[in-house]
């Protein structure tokens, strides 16, 4: 492992420049007039994992974006870690509010990142995050130091719900076969205070349509006598929290996972402030359900957000209509045992139940994910556990993640593999906000963590047999 640390510290400024190149890259997976640089990025993450030294590369072609997939087998009798990440990142709009473009990545320091912090989309979210275990890989290869097998597999479409990898991974299931899926798309509680993600939550996303007339009028000669579906949408909209801050939706909490008194007493030492949280944000004050601290909403409790509205008059100056229709996006966070397609169909039949008979309502769903437990008394666990430990200098604490990887559920049922969830991002680099960022500090100690992975999970699988 000295060897391998040398390497790493010899390598850190390559390291970096590659890494940078592949910000350039616009990968934008929403994007249709992204998809030649999607493709692009694919291309250039394969000649990564190929120059890394893995074999069988290859860019395999789906329905949707390309999945890219590489492997080095060391031996058959040790266990094999698959590697999972996302090479396709958000749309980086609001432009203007970038300080930097968003594919011209800049290294400035923080705060947070007194050391540096590359400014880029994409840099946190995962690009940065999956590239550092390509060189993790170099540095172990170069070093006779991989006592695993090794695949991976990135993504080109995590950023839109995944549609198509599970296809993928039922295709090839032998291909895909491994002892442990490992993947770095999360955060760390702060750069002194490691942790490692043992929940995400689950995804129903749906999206609303409100018709009034079938076109729009004049708001003065119509309007106070026919329906205003915006008016409408808005009051619908509305009543989907009650008082305390609880999603109305009939059934909502119905399958929510209760937690002990133990258990939510135990998540709330992690160290959290909220008169930082808030001057951060630069809010006054946090709303939430009512009985729940701030790490609990997040965390462990289901919630409903309206992600955007729209419908009538948005330009310039002001327009006087009485819009025929109303949009709006709605995403509900699933938590341990909710089910995404129970969800769906509930907040439909609810907010159909919503509208009067002025206004017609069309209500579909986008796209879902499930929740996600990590069992912590596995080998993969212990073994990020002590990895982390190690290079830290302090034992991770566990972490619910309140945002989702829709496809990390499908990797248990049907490649039958746990995963572990070693991200190194912090919750403020603003992933998927302008001014993404990610810590030269988290980059290099994620290259650093991971070999100690492979290298305690040998182990203890060894001792387990
Ligand atoms: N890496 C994130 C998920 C994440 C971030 C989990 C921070 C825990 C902590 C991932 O790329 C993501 O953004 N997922 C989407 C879901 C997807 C269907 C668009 C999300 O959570 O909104
Ligand atoms: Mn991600
Ligand atoms: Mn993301």
């Amino acid at each position: 492992m000295k060897e391998v640390k040398k390497y790493l510290d010899a390598n850190r400024k390559r390291y970096l420049d590659e890494l940078l190149e592949l910000l350039r890259i616009p990968s934008i997976s929403a994007d249709q007039q992204y998809q030649a640089e999607v493709s692009r990025m694919a291309d250039a993450t394969a000649a990564h994992l190929r120059q890394a030294g893995l074999d069988r590369v290859e860019v395999f072609a789906t329905a949707g974006h390309p999945v890219v997939y590489g492997e080095k087998m060391v031996d058959p009798s040790a266990p094999t870690v698959l590697v999972y990440g996302h090479y396709d990142v958000q749309p980086p709009d609001p432009l203007d509010l970038w300080q930097s473009p968003p594919f011209e990545p800049v290294v400035k320091k923080t705060k947070l990142h007194p050391q540096g912090a590359i400014f880029a989309r994409g840099s946190c979210d995962d690009k940065g995050q999956f590239f550092m275990h390509v060189k993790a890989f170099e540095a172990m290869l170069q070093n006779n130091a991989l006592p695993c097998n090794v695949k991976f597999m990135i993504e080109g479409e995590e950023e839109v719900g995944s549609k198509h990898l599970e296809e993928f991974c039922r295709a090839n299931q032998e291909k895909l076969a491994c002892d442990v899926v490992l993947i770095s798309d999360t955060s760390i509680i702060a750069n002194d205070t490691p942790s490692l993600t043992v929940g995400l939550r689950g995804l129903a996303y749906m999206e609303v349509e409100v018709t009034g007339p079938n076109k729009d009028l004049h708001s003065g000669v119509y309007g106070g006598a026919v329906a205003n579906p915006i008016n409408v949408l808005c009051a619908m909209i509305a009543s989907l929290h009650d008082k305390k801050k609880r999603v109305t939706v009939k059934g909502f909490y119905d399958d929510v996972l209760k937690r002990s008194s133990k258990e939510r007493k135990r998540m709330n030492e992690a160290p959290y402030d909220p008169k930082t949280y808030m001057k951060d944000l630069e809010v006054a004050d946090l709303m939430g359900e009512e009985g729940y601290t701030t790490i609990e909403r997040t965390g462990i409790r289901p919630t409903l957000d309206v992600n955007g509205i729209w419908g009538g008059y948005t330009g310039e100056g002001a327009k006087t209509v009485l819009p025929a229709k109303a949009f709006a996006k709605i995403s509900m966070r699933l938590v341990p045992n909710q089910d995404p397609k129970k969800m769906e169909k509930l907040f439909q039949k609810h907010f159909e139940s919503l509208a009067p008979k002025s206004v017609k309502v069309k209500v579909r769903a986008l796209h879902g994910g499930h929740p996600v437990v990590v069992p912590t008394n596995s080998v993969e666990y212990k073994a990020s556990e002590m990895a982390m430990e190690r290079t830290f200098g302090k034992k991770p604490l566990p972490q619910h993640g309140g945002g989702s990887i829709p496809i990390v559920a499908m990797f248990d049922q049907v490649l039958g593999a746990h995963s572990v969830l070693m991200g190194f991002g912090l919750d403020s680099d603003d992933i998927h906000s302008p001014n993404e960022h990610y810590g030269l500090f988290n980059f290099y100690k994620g290259i650093e963590t991971i070999p100690h992975f492979y290298q305690y999970y040998a182990q203890l699988k060894k001792k387990k047999k």
